[in-house]
């Protein structure tokens, strides 16, 4: 039996964890064979929840899950751990503006960012969920110095999901007919889900759809899925966001297929064009434990309008949060 590997989670009492930490503990991220610790993280009026929820998980007997640990704090609950999720943020209350959104989360991702910094193990990989995820992975990753921004990503897997899901249905396939769909961008209606390179039965998909259905239908939709969904459901999409958080961590720890594009959220290195210093979801490939940005793909003017919009709107959020940003240390370990 292999050696356990500790995955700490935060907002673990919340909806998506409700989904995510059960697929943990089944082996779904990780895999068949890995044991796991589960350090589970709240807020200390959450606490009461969490113990409720540590009991189910219990409850279940799953051969992988080797311990559960219940924390109050990112200190200690980062302790050793060789994955951080990062899901609970504050969501957006009465009367807060965007500005203040980011404010407010931009405290909590750096007290985290610093705990990972300090307790978390050297190897850690970090994905961000909460929301503004990709500027929350920004303030986290610079409060942690002696970590590579590498090691920290943020998910716009479901994005991505959502977008594979749509295509597959408007094609009458499945979506594991459906290969290298690319969200490029935020996590945000500013999105660009990009189909010039997907392909459907190994076929460009752009010959296979109608071209004002793609510019007019699907992207608004994909844009604008998570509010469909709060809308329809009264509350926000959490099972799939738990399963875009295995499928991210699983190709980022295990691989990609061969070939196969995926979309990821991470430190931009100008790639693309795109602004140095801001997460940004790019295409992937990962191996080894690690992911590469696929390069050499055709952007045309339609694309890069959209990649604009998307990253301004990245640089915006940054400006909001910058003077909480520690100095950028970002050239002396850039991966
Ligand atoms: P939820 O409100 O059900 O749960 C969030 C949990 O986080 C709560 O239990 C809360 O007590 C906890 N929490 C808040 N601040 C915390 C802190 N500082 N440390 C530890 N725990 C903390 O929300 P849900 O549905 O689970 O969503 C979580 C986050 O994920 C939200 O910010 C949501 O907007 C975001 N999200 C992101 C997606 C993405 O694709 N990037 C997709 C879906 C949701």
């Amino acid at each position: 039996m292999r050696r356990p590997v500790r995955i700490a989670v935060t907002g673990a009492a919340g909806a998506i964890c409700y989904n995510l930490l059960f697929k943990i503990a089944a082996g779904e991220m990780m895999g068949r064979d890995q044991p796991v610790i589960l350090q589970l993280i709240e807020i200390p009026d959450a606490m009461e929840a969490l113990r409720g929820l540590a009991m189910e998980l219990e409850d279940c007997a799953y051969p992988l899950l080797h311990t559960i640990t219940l924390h109050d704090n990112v200190e200690d609950g980062f302790s050793n751990c060789h994955y951080a999720l990062l899901v609970g943020a504050r969501p957006r209350g009465p009367g807060m503006e965007r500005s203040d959104l980011l404010e407010v989360n931009a405290e909590i991702f750096a007290r985290q960012g610093k705990a990972l910094n300090d307790f978390a193990n050297r190897d850690v990989k970090v994905l961000v969920t909460g929301n503004p995820a990709n500027t929350n992975a920004l303030i986290a990753s610079r409060n942690a110095p002696k970590l590579s921004p590498s090691q920290f990503t943020c998910l716009t897997r479901l994005d991505h999901n959502r977008a594979k899901g749509m295509l597959a249905s408007q094609c009458g396939v499945t979506a594991r007919d459906i290969q290298n769909i690319i969200i490029w961008g935020n996590h945000s209606p500013t999105q660009y889900p990009d189909l010039h390179h997907a392909r459907v039965f190994g076929r460009p998909a752009m010959g296979q759809i109608d071209t004002s259905w793609y510019r007019n239908e699907f992207i608004p939709r994909v844009q604008e899925r998570g509010s469909e969904i709060i809308k329809a459901r009264g509350l926000s999409s959490a099972a799939s966001a738990a399963q875009a958080i295995v499928d991210q961590m699983h190709n980022w720890t295990q691989g990609t297929e061969p070939g196969e594009i995926v979309s990821m959220g991470i430190l931009s290195d100008g790639s693309y064009g795109i602004e140095k210093g801001v997460f940004f979801s790019f295409p992937v490939r990962c191996n080894y434990g690690r992911y590469q940005i696929v390069h050499g793909l055709d952007i045309n003017d339609f694309s890069r309008k959209h990649l604009t919009a998307t990253e301004l709107e990245l640089l915006e959020e940054k400006a909001i949060v910058e003077h909480l940003l520690p100095k950028d240390t970002e050239e002396s370990h850039n991966n």
